[in-house]
């Protein structure tokens, strides 16, 4: 696996796998890599001739009180999975090349930023389409594979990629899960064994909405309640939002007709946490 550090150097190894035919497919990420992450790199390894895939904790993306100093970094166990997976191209940039002093230009996607997520996370995806929007002009992919477990940050970048006329095909992921339901995420790593407990609750309560939707309800405020009684359970969980959306447009459903997207995120001590379905 060829590691690149520099823009320049990222460029190109760019240049040579897109050369005259190739597939070239890439996963973003922040690294701490785990079974979710790896999902995305077979999926562009099944698509494409050449991966690539990012580490990049990005800074523009976290706000002045979140985890930004204290997220995981496990480079070379990253690394090492990465190889296994037949990885071909690693950009692992350090913020200071991505972000030059007096770099002043950011990427919004307006009314969709604001929205799940970015209504407690201000700036959050702001951040989220500035560094993907590099990332796209700087490896150029043909194909980008990103996860549905951050549903709101799939829809802000589908919604840019075709504002903008960018030449990439977004891929979307199914979330991958621990065998009792949890969703995979790097910061599961900061759970204490009590915690990982409670934070079943988040999938418990999209378990229990999915399964009055299958009886025939249909109006999310009786939904939405429904998956509220399972977090009353769980006292130690303090729920940030649940939310029945339209997946393109973020827009909250009243009556659910076509597919739609049941949204949470919860703190569990100090960790904030994540989690969806989709109900068709
Ligand atoms: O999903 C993530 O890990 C990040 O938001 C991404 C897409 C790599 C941008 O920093």
């Amino acid at each position: 696996m060829k590691i690149c550090k520099t823009i320049d150097d990222m460029r190109a190894a760019s240049r040579a796998a897109r050369h005259v035919g190739k597939r070239f497919g890439f996963a973003p990420t922040m690294g701490a890599l785990h079974e979710g992450h790896l999902s995305l790199v077979r999926a562009a390894k099944a698509k494409c001739d050449v991966v690539a895939v990012s580490i990049f904790v990005n800074p523009l993306q976290f706000g002045p009180n979140e985890d930004l100093a204290k997220y995981p970094r496990t480079f070379e166990h990253d690394v090492e999975l990465l190889e296994k997976e037949g990885v071909d191209i690693l950009f692992a940039p350090s913020p200071e090349e991505m972000y030059p002093a007096g770099a002043v230009t950011y990427v919004n996607v307006e009314g969709l930023s604001d929205k799940l997520c970015g209504k407690s996370r201000p700036g959050h995806f702001r951040g989220v389409t500035t560094v993907v929007a590099k990332l796209f002009h700087i490896v150029q992919p043909s194909f980008a594979f990103f996860g549905q477990k951050d549903a709101a940050q799939t829809a802000i970048i589908r919604r840019m990629v075709r504002d903008l006329n960018l030449p990439v095909e977004i891929v979307v992921c199914p979330i991958v899960r621990e065998p009792d339901g949890l969703a995979m995420s790097s910061r599961n790593a900061y759970l204490s064994p009590l915690e990982r407990k409670s934070a079943l609750v988040l999938h418990a309560s999209l378990k229990q909405i999915s399964a009055e939707f299958d009886q025939g309800k249909r109006e999310a405020a009786a939904l939405i309640a429904a998956g509220k009684k399972a977090f009353a359970q769980e006292p130690a969980v303090r729920l940030d939002y649940l939310e029945i959306v339209h997946p393109d447009t973020l827009e909250p459903m009243h009556q659910l007709v076509g597919p739609s997207l049941v949204a949470v995120a919860a703190f569990v001590g100090n960790t904030r946490l994540i989690d969806n379905i989709m109900l068709r």
